[in-house]
C-alpha cells in the first residue's frame, strides 16, 4: 500500500528556534519512517514580508543545515526549495481563481501582519494561504505537520481543495493539520507574552543557535512569579510554558519532581529554570556544532539542494498533469 503523503514548509526569515522545533521539526524527523515526506524551505513565504534578499542565500543554507542537524535526512524525505518548484506557483496561479478576497481579506494573520507592515500590504501577503495551499496540494499531500498557528491556514488549503475536487474533478486528497500528541502545540515567548517566534523579542526565544551561556541566561530570565499559594491552583500559562519545555528536554524524574513542588506549593522557580537550563544547554548544543559543521560543507548542502529539487519537481509535475486535465486546459 503507498504511504500517505506529508508535507510541511518553514519560512527562511530568522533563525530556527525552539517553536519551530517543537511545533514542528521534532515530528517530521519522526514522520520520516513512517511517511512519504516532502519538506520544504519556503522562500516565496518569505518575500512577502522580507522583500530584501541580500542575506537570503545564507539564510536558506543555514536552515537547511539547521534542520538537517536536527535529524531530517535526504536519503528518507524530499527536502527543498520552494523557489526550485515551478509547478508551485502554477498551482498556485489556478488555486486563485477559486479564493475570493473577502475570505482571504478575513484571515488573522492577514489582518496580524496587515497591522505589522502597513506599508507593505502587498498582494503576496494576501495570498498567502493559496500559496501555502498550493505547497501542500501540489504534492497531494494529506498530513501537514505544523503547530498551533497554522492551523487555520492548513483548514483554508482544505476549503480549495473541496473546492477545486467539486468544481472540477476529484484531485486532491482532504489535508490536516498534524501532530502525534493530540491538539497542535504552540510554545510561549519565554516572557509569557504570545508565542515563541522568529521576530519576537530575542532574548525571549531560544535559538538552536544559542550558544550555552546565552541558553542559561535567557531561562534564568524567563517570567515566573511568586508561586502557587494554596494546593491544586491552576498553572499560569507562562508556568505551564517552562513545565512544557521540560517535558521536552528534561528527565521525567526531574519534571515529576517540580510537578510535585509546585503541587505541594514548595516550588522554587530558581532551582527549576537551572534545571530547565543545563538539560537546554545538552540538548541544543550538538544540534548546534552540527549545524555549523553541515553549513559549511557546501558540496553536501548543494547536493541535498539538487536531490531535493529533482524529486519535488518530477512529483509535482504528476499533480500538474491531473489539475491540468482535470480543468480542461489541453489543446493538442
Ligand atoms: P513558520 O516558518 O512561521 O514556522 C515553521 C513551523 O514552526 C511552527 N511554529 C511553532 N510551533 C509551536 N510553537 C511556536 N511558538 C511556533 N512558532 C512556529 C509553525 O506552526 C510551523 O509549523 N506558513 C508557514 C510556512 C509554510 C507551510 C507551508 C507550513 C508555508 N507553506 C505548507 C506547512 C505546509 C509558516 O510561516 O511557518
Amino acid at each position: 500500500m503507498p504511504k500517505e503523503i506529508v508535507l510541511s514548509g518553514i519560512r527562511p526569515t530568522g533563525f530556527l528556534h525552539f517553536g519551530n522545533y517543537f511545533g514542528a521539526v521534532k515530528n517530521w524527523v519522526r514522520m520520516q519512517d513512517e511517511y512519504d515526506c516532502y519538506f520544504c524551505v519556503v522562500d516565496w513565504h518569505g518575500l512577502t514580508t522580507h522583500p530584501d534578499t541580500k542575506e537570503l542565500r545564507e539564510n536558506v543554507h543555514r536552515l537547511l543545515s539547521e534542520l538537517l542537524a536536527s535529524g531530517l535526512d535526504p536519503e528518507k524525505s524530499v527536502i527543498y526549495v520552494q523557489s526550485s518548484i515551478p509547478e508551485i506557483a502554477e498551482l498556485y496561479l489556478y488555486l486563485n481563481m477559486l479564493a475570493y478576497k473577502g475570505e482571504l481579506e478575513k484571515t488573522p494573520t492577514f489582518k496580524d501582519k496587515v497591522r505589522q507592515h502597513p506599508n507593505n500590504v502587498n498582494a503576496g501577503l494576501l495570498t498567502y494561504p493559496v500559496l501555502m495551499a498550493s505547497d501542500i496540494l501540489v504534492h497531494r499531500a494529506v498530513k501537514v505537520p505544523v503547530g498551533k498557528d497554522q492551523e487555520q491556514h492548513v483548514e483554508i488549503a482544505r476549503d480549495f481543495a473541496e473546492r477545486f475536487n467539486r468544481r472540477y474533478r476529484d484531485v486532491f486528497p482532504l489535508p490536516y493539520g498534524f501532530n502525534y500528541g493530540e491538539a497542535l502545540t504552540k510554545i510561549l515567548s519565554l516572557d509569557g507574552s504570545g508565542k515563541m517566534s522568529k521576530s519576537a523579542n530575542e532574548m525571549a526565544t531560544i535559538y538552536l543557535n544559542d550558544d550555552d551561556d546565552l541558553i542559561r541566561k535567557k531561562i534564568m530570565k524567563a517570567k515566573t512569579d511568586s508561586g502557587p499559594t494554596e494546593k491544586g491552583m491552576p498553572k499560569p500559562d507562562y508556568i505551564e510554558n517552562l513545565f512544557l519545555l521540560m517535558q521536552i528536554v528534561s528527565k521525567y524524574e526531574d519534571v515529576a519532581r517540580f510537578e510535585t513542588d509546585y503541587e505541594n506549593c514548595s516550588i522554587r522557580y530558581g532551582d527549576m529554570k537551572k534545571q530547565l537550563a543545563e538539560d537546554m544547554v545538552t540538548f541544543i548544543k550538538p544540534i548546534r556544532e552540527k549545524a555549523v559543521s553541515i553549513k559549511n560543507d557546501k558540496t553536501y548542502l548543494t547536493k541535498v539542494i539538487k536531490m531535493g529539487e529533482e524529486k519535488a519537481r518530477a512529483n509535482a509535475a504528476k499533480t500538474l498533469k491531473l489539475v491540468k486535465e482535470a480543468m480542461n486546459l489541453n489543446y493538442v
